[in-house]
């Protein structure tokens, strides 16, 4: 039986990691994925890089003020900062909740299919209990659902298989004591529809929660990390902020119980700026919904963050000055105070 007093203990994390004015900061790239990163900026990513630029990243001033948590890797919670305090102690310090990417990625389905399914259930208990030794108090885990026009993708089985890994997931993260962020990411590459992405993410929210309950998941105990309803990245036509923002909610009010205490969204490749004005529409549109709305963004937070760094020490405080920015933004947007003016503001 799952104890009453740990259901709160996770519901009150749950909210406080998702509550306006506050969001999350994913920083929690695989090595292959912050090589392509560094990549783009010149940078070896070698460990003491990839050590030196979280550390910039958490000695943001101030940074707590907008971030409620921030989600490490692997490599990652096993770092410390330049004076030796292990990552989590150092941001657990913070007033800022660490917590880990426990996915271990994701493999293609089959050797015929382009489908993904994400794997990393085997021995995650045993993981988890050392994650906690080193401070995480919350979770990620990201399945990943394409779309192509010809309508065989997103396959029921591909849904079916990573909905099943997610509730399985959510549940061994909630039995040691943690929240898992249960992340469907329907992607938007391709030229699909706005519609075509409502009708698969509405879809894959649906049966994630018919998993989640059957598996007896502590709704109260989840944050929901989704993407926004939105058209292809190489549609002709580009739906308007006020589409994506009324499209989303509508899919959410569909599929998501109001138990869920948040939802927090991913970037997904969209610009920092939409990513905000996106989030900023949602929360002026409707100031009643059940549940906080709020980010968990990766690239959106850390695009200019990275491009001003270049891996020189001389540009730690421009940098860090990018992702404050950002941060700041994004936190207006979950209160809907932002305004595209305010990307010129001196901050
Ligand atoms: P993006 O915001 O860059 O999509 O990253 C969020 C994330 O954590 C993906 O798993």
């Amino acid at each position: 039986m799952f104890k009453k007093m740990e259901k709160n203990n996770l519901n009150k994390i749950a909210i406080r990691l998702s509550k306006p004015p506050k969001g999350i900061l994913a920083a929690d790239e695989s090595t292959n994925t912050i090589t392509k990163r560094f990549d783009d900026i010149n940078v070896p990513s070698n460990y003491e890089n990839r050590r030196k630029y979280r550390e910039l990243l958490f000695k943001t001033e101030n940074l707590n003020s907008f971030i409620s948590g921030v989600i490490l890797y692997d490599e990652t919670i096993r770092q410390s900062t330049s004076e030796g305090i292990p990552f989590g102690e150092y941001l657990n310090q913070q007033g800022i909740y660490p917590g880990i990417k426990v996915d271990t990625g994701a493999i293609q389905m089959t050797k015929e299919s382009k489908e993904k399914i994400t794997e990393g259930l085997d021995g995650l208990g045993k993981r988890l209990i050392e994650y906690k030794k080193m401070g995480a108090v919350f979770t990620k885990w990201r399945a990943i659902i394409d779309i192509e026009e010809d309508g065989a993708v997103p396959s029921d089985i591909a849904i079916d298989l990573n909905c099943s890994n997610l509730a399985r997931y959510a549940k061994i993260v909630q039995e040691n004591g943690m929240v898992p962020i249960v992340e469907p990411e329907v992607l938007m590459d391709g030229s699909h529809s706005i519609q075509k992405c409502f009708d698969v993410t509405s879809e894959v929210q649906k049966i994630l929660f018919e998993k989640l309950i059957k598996n007896n998941v502590s709704l109260d105990g989840i944050l929901l990390k989704p993407n926004m309803v939105i058209s292809g990245k190489k549609a002709v036509s580009q739906a308007s902020v006020s589409e994506v923002a009324e499209m989303t909610l509508k899919c959410l009010k569909k599929s998501v119980p109001n138990e869920v205490p948040g939802i927090v969204f991913l970037s997904g490749g969209q610009s920092n700026e939409l990513a905000t004005s996106h989030l900023n529409e949602m929360n002026k549109l409707d100031t009643s919904l059940p549940w906080n709305l709020s980010f968990s963004y990766g690239r959106a937070l850390q695009q200019p963050c990275l491009a001003s760094w270049k891996g020189e020490d001389k540009n730690i405080l421009d940098s860090q000055n990018a992702l404050f920015k950002r941060s700041k933004l994004n936190s207006s947007a979950t209160v809907g105070k932002y305004s595209e003016d305010h990307e010129n503001l001196k901050l």
